[in-house]
């Protein structure tokens, strides 16, 4: 018995998706890469945009022609998309194919859920409105060597007027602190060498002991072996010099932080119920750079959120040029049914959006060019994590984030190695093995 995993949205659902592989794997299923040879297809969506929607919809409804071939196939369907209010019945209705939906608060059960749909026969939907464990027992089958995600807690509760978020993923729950550390070292031990811990916003993080974040990632940075630590996402409005001081401690804790502005006008990060203001954004940044001055910063910005006037905008390219990001990922703003926003008069025209994302797309890029440029001539070390088959090349990211590509006769995954960058190209590099 074979399963395929189809995942989408962010890395905390890739994660997800390694756990649900640990549930099949359980259940005696081994993974097969080609969809139409799988027993079981599994879609972990993501609703966080409607492009994310379509996109999950129109794949899964391509399944129809597999469930006609192949009569014992099992297709189900879980994440955030499955999460969200009305979504349930909307598939049951459409895609009569779909055997199994499960939501974001119920994925430890999709081994009792197939085991329902093969003695019964009927479609299994089941969802939860919230879970309180924040341990499920599953053993992810983990996919990203030499690289692993360590959830530290989930959910949120900042509700961004935007996001969909907190409505599929519930309210924040941290795991204690003495399991993340554990789960730490033996990622290390394992010869993991760059551990990300990740939540909606790390930063609130609160173990049942009363640990906070930077005690936490002290405590991570703290454990022995040669491994990397990164953590996301940091929220702005909770960002602290004891963070800072932290990441300035430890050698393994690398410097590059991940904090996502969404605007540079105080108007729409008011709207957007941010909860901090351009001004004390670019002071945090002026600390950063204060304590430790090569910390690279990367960011999400939105443009075209509902009533965003050009000369707002126009503050959004100005922050960016301020912050000096190294790199952003760059939405338009999408409405989410339920959200706060999508009710919200003034919603702005796609092409104006459109334009605003080319420009600022265009702000960001140069900013990227010119970091890029810098490198050329330099030693730069990587940790290398796979082989680019297009390029023919073997590629792997700095500390900054930073991706270089290189040749090598051996295979280095896994390797720290330290490349001499001869040219770059936007955000990649490209080096030979010094
Ligand atoms: N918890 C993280 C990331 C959440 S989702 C944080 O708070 O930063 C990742 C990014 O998607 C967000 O930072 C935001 O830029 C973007 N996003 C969220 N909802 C969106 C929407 N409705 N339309 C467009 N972009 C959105
Ligand atoms: Fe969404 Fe805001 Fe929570 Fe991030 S902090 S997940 S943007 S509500
Ligand atoms: Fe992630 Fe998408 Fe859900 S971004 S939290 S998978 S809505």
């Amino acid at each position: 018995m074979k399963y395929h995993i189809v995942t989408y949205g962010c890395q905390m659902n890739l994660h997800e998706s390694e756990k649900i592989a640990g549930i099949l794997r359980e259940k005696g299923y081994t993974e097969e890469t080609d969809i139409d040879d799988a027993d079981i297809i599994v879609f972990n969506t993501c609703c966080i945009r409607e492009n994310a929607e379509n996109h999950a919809f129109g794949n899964i409804g391509a399944l129809k022609r597999h469930k006609r071939e192949k009569k014992d196939l099992i297709i189900a369907v879980g994440g955030c998309m499955a999460q969200e209010k009305g979504k349930a019945e909307l598939i049951r209705e459409k895609f009569p194919f779909v055997d199994i939906l499960f939501g974001t608060h119920n994925l430890n059960e999709l081994g009792e859920l197939i085991d329902r749909k093969r003695a019964q026969k009927k479609r299994v939907f089941s969802l939860r409105e919230e879970r309180e464990e924040t341990e499920d027992g599953i053993t992810p089958v983990r996919t990203g060597y030499p690289g692993a995600w360590v959830n530290i807690m989930y959910g949120c509760n900042n509700f961004c007027s935007y996001c969909i978020v907190p409505y599929v993923r519930g309210r924040e729950r941290s795991r204690s602190a003495d399991d993340i550390v554990r789960e730490v070292g033996e990622l290390a031990r394992e010869g993991y060498k760059e551990i990300t811990l990740l939540g909606q916003n790390v930063n609130s993080y609160r173990g049942t002991d009363g640990t906070s974040f930077p005690a936490l990632l002290d405590r991570c940075a703290s454990v022995e072996g040669d491994f990397r630590l990164r953590f996301m996402t940091s929220h702005p409005k909770d960002f602290s010099a004891e963070l800072v001081s932290v990441v300035k401690k430890h050698k393994k804790i690398c410097n590059c932080i991940h904090l996502p502005v969404q605007s540079g006008s105080n108007r729409i990060l008011s709207l957007m119920n941010r909860r901090y203001t351009r001004e004390k954004y670019l002071e945090e940044i002026a600390l950063l750079r204060r304590e430790i001055p090569d910390c690279a910063v990367t960011t999400d910005i939105i443009v075209g959120f509902p009533t965003e006037t050009e000369e707002e905008f126009q503050e959004t390219l100005s922050l960016v040029r301020e912050a000096g990001f190294s790199s952003a990922f760059m939405f338009i703003y999408s409405p989410r049914t339920g959200t706060k926003a999508a009710a919200m008069d003034g919603q702005i025209p796609e092409e104006i959006a459109k334009d605003r994302l080319s420009r600022l797309i265009e702000a960001v890029n140069e900013q990227t060019r010119s970091i890029s440029a810098g490198y050329v001539g330099k030693a730069c070390e990587i940790l290398c994590e796979g082989y680019d088959e297009k390029k023919g090349l073997y590629l792997g990211r700095d500390e900054y984030g930073r991706m270089g590509y290189f040749e090598s006769e051996e295979n280095p995954i896994g390797a720290y190695v330290t490349l001499r960058i001869e040219r770059a190209n936007g955000i990649s590099l490209y080096g030979t093995i010094a």
